[in-house]
């Protein structure tokens, strides 16, 4: 590895404006990240116009405070880095073409990144991977398990047939009335209930490691609704309680059933819901006495941020995988491809 090799990185892919300077793929310089979740609150999700509009004002303020916040200059860096997808398009566009205008002017090489890479590399920013290893991926638009065998190369061992984990979180939380998004209600409000409700588990075929959250979260709706027809009272902090219950006991024993399989010697966490007090500490329950060494992210790299798109990112500058100046932001990219 270069040494000293910094890696300026971007993303915008969907409500956070980020830009962070990375050093030999470990060391975080400087992260910066502008949430516009006050903005996107009153309309119940994120409004992609408004998301680009954002994005728009912030991004170069953004780039200038990871430069200053680092003590750096663009003298100082060896790549550029940004999301190239998935995310929503006109989101993506901001960051990629910040990115490539910024490698033009400097001559940098330049490197698009897969938004869940980077939220696999997060770890990395807090111990070296060791592989093979095992990721849950756990985000608003994303619910897999993805399995490592060495740096840069994924393979989705299971996914979501339906919502993602987050998206099930967050129609949930609108459902009880709660504030976009409703993910870090839930878990605040499950943790003050009792899981008195009996909700169902999907656990589709047998040794699937695939996941299924619409039926859960259907089931939810309705029993919300049967209450209210009743007339009996709704204790949130059990609905919260019951739903994460359910959540949680899927996740972690699909999880344990992939790490089992694969034999791994890590296991990772990533994505937003990785924030999520519950599943941490039932994953830490679950592996902390075990062979399998669990990493868990400190909650400011589990949101989206750009220090894990730069950490990506040093794998493919090491490997020499550059993009070229056609690079474009890309909604449906596939991570296996990377
Ligand atoms: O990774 P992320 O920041 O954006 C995407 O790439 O999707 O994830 C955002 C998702 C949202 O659905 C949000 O409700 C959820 O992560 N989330 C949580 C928690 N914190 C954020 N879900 C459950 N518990 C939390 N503590
Ligand atoms: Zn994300």
């Amino acid at each position: 590895m270069k040494t000293n090799e910094c890696i300026l990185a971007i993303e915008t892919s969907c409500d956070e404006t980020s830009a962070a300077i990375i050093r030999n793929g470990i060391e975080i310089v400087s992260n910066v990240v502008s949430s516009q979740i006050e903005s996107h609150k009153r309309f119940g999700g994120v409004v992609p116009e408004i998301a680009s509009r954002h994005h728009v004002e912030q991004i170069t303020i953004i780039i200038e405070q990871a430069l200053k916040e680092a003590k750096m200059s663009m003298d100082d860096i060896s790549a550029v880095a940004v999301t190239e997808g998935p995310g929503l398009v006109g989101a993506l566009l901001i960051g990629v073409n910040a990115a490539k205008s910024l490698a033009f002017a400097h001559n940098l090489p330049l490197i698009g990144v897969h938004h869940i890479a980077g939220h696999i590399y997060a770890n990395r920013l807090v111990r070296e991977l060791k592989f093979p290893l095992v990721a849950l991926v756990v985000s608003g638009g994303h619910t897999e398990l993805v399995l490592m065998k060495e740096h840069g190369k994924f393979e989705v061992i299971g996914e979501t047939r339906d919502d993602a984990v987050g998206e099930a979180y967050d129609k949930v939380a609108r459902t009880l009335g709660l504030p976009y998004p409703g993910g870090p209600h839930i878990d605040r409000l499950a943790a003050l209930g009792e899981a008195t409700i009996d909700l169902p588990r999907a656990w589709l075929e047998p040794e699937s490691l695939d996941f299924s959250f619409s039926g859960l979260k259907s089931s939810v709706i309705n029993t919300l609704h049967n209450y209210k027809q009743r007339g009996e009272e709704i204790v949130v902090e059990n609905v919260a309680a019951s739903f994460q219950a359910s959540v949680i006991e899927v996740l972690v024993k699909k999880t344990k059933r992939a790490t089992d399989h694969y034999g791994v010697k890590q296991l990772l966490l990533a994505g937003g819901v990785a924030a999520n007090k519950g599943l941490r500490a039932k994953l830490e329950e679950e592996f902390t006495e075990s062979e399998i060494d669990l990493i868990i992210p400190p909650l400011s790299l589990c949101t989206d941020n750009a220090a894990m798109i730069g950490a990506a990112a040093s794998i493919k500058f090491n490997y020499k995988n550059f993009s070229g100046y056609d690079l474009n932001g890309n909604p449906g990219l596939d991570l296996e491809q990377q």
